[in-house]
């Protein structure tokens, strides 16, 4: 009988599957064919800058391309450098935010542009460096490091993962699949076009490698793909089951001033869910259905329907009660119907002020 360490030589010799030598060469040449023209790409050739590919890829990190497109020039325009973003008040830059959603990340954005600039306005430019900062992770240093330093390492964002686990038929499931991919991606990477690479990945994830209907026959990795040789790519990746998502409820109340229609909101604590933005008052949140009790005594009356609206980790149900007010000092701050878009309501709240017909 062959001794057990003899066996546990030769699993040591057996070796690891080595990137396929034409996959990166194929993506890029069709990267530099089908690139996609965003607002904070450079273009081919150029440098990209800093400032614009950080925040483009916190915006991009809970928001398609589709809604950033438009929301990053704006906010390019009015905080057009990491020092004009550092010197503003953080109540503009959540108001700029608003709508958005995931404001930690505008609160974090701020945080992060305040250090940089105190540090001289330069952002650190590898990815251990970038990691250390305010809001920003694994991924997005990666992804940083790469498009605007040309740093060879893989940002691993969904589209990589999908890619990679249907090249190489993962059987392993998402969330625990994570490093694998990391590592099958990072393999992968050329040291000439890190940024490229990257951002070809994206592109062929979201115009290609689909989720539900990859369209294999007009990839340029095909080859390489064991999914697409076996024709089952959109099995992949596997996903663990996630667990269902509860339900809150609460109440908003909505006191419109009878006299010019403006309507009366507050700000949140800093720390916690929206935290700093304004809302409409109300209670807490609980798991079950409770009375209420209002701001202060007026006419309420309730609406037929409540307001739903999915966070990450719960669904919330509000229902809405609405009063005409008069005139008097409240806990909060009377808004005019015309600027309430621009002082910074979450989404959840504007339906609750829509609903209310405040807005
Ligand atoms: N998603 C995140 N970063 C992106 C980028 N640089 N281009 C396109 N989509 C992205």
């Amino acid at each position: 009988m062959a001794p057990v360490d003899s066996e546990f030589t030769l699993a040591l010799q057996v070796p690891e599957p080595r990137p396929a030598p034409g996959f990166t060469p194929a993506l890029l040449a069709w990267y530099d064919r089908h690139r996609r023209r965003l607002p904070w790409r450079a273009e081919a050739g150029e440098v990209a800058d800093p400032y614009r590919v950080w925040l483009s890829e916190i915006m991009l990190q809970q928001t398609t391309v589709a809604t950033v497109g438009e929301r990053f020039v704006r906010f390019l325009a009015r905080f057009p450098t990491v020092q004009a973003l550092a010197a503003a008040p953080l109540e503009a830059v959540l108001a700029e935010w608003a709508g958005l959603g995931y404001y930690a990340r505008a609160r974090n954005l701020h945080a992060c542009a305040r250090e940089v600039a105190a540090k001289g306005g330069r952002f650190p430019d590898t990815a251990e460096g970038l990691a250390k900062l305010p809001g920003i992770g694994d991924y997005t240093a990666g992804a940083i490091a790469a498009i605007a330093f040309g740093r060879p390492v893989a940002a691993v964002d969904g589209n990589a993962e999908r890619v990679l686990a249907r090249c190489h038929r993962l059987e392993e499931p998402l969330p625990k699949a994570k490093p694998t991919l990391r590592r099958l991606t990072q393999d992968l990477v050329p040291a000439d076009r890190p940024g490229d690479f990257a951002q070809s990945l994206m592109d062929l994830g979201s115009s290609v490698c689909l989720p539900r209907a990859p369209l294999c026959g007009r990839c340029p990795v095909a080859r390489w793909c064991g999914g697409a040789a076996a024709g089952d790519a959109q099995r992949y990746p596997l996903k663990a089951e996630k667990a269902e998502r509860p339900t809150r409820f609460g109440t908003a109340f909505v006191a419109i001033r009878a006299r010019d229609g403006a309507v009366l909101l507050r700000r949140r604590p800093p720390k916690g869910l929206l935290g700093g933005m304004m809302e409409v008052p109300g209670g807490d949140w609980a798991e079950i259905e409770a009375l209420a009790k209002p701001p202060f005594a007026a006419d309420w009356r309730r609406l037929n329907q409540p307001v739903e609206h999915t966070f990450t980790h719960f669904h919330l149900v509000l229902a809405v009660e609405v009063a005409k007010v008069g005139d008097f000092a409240a806990a909060g701050e009377w808004h005019q119907r015309a600027h309430i878009a621009h002082v910074g309501v979450p989404t959840v709240f504007m339906k609750v002020l829509r609903a209310a017909g405040a807005v």
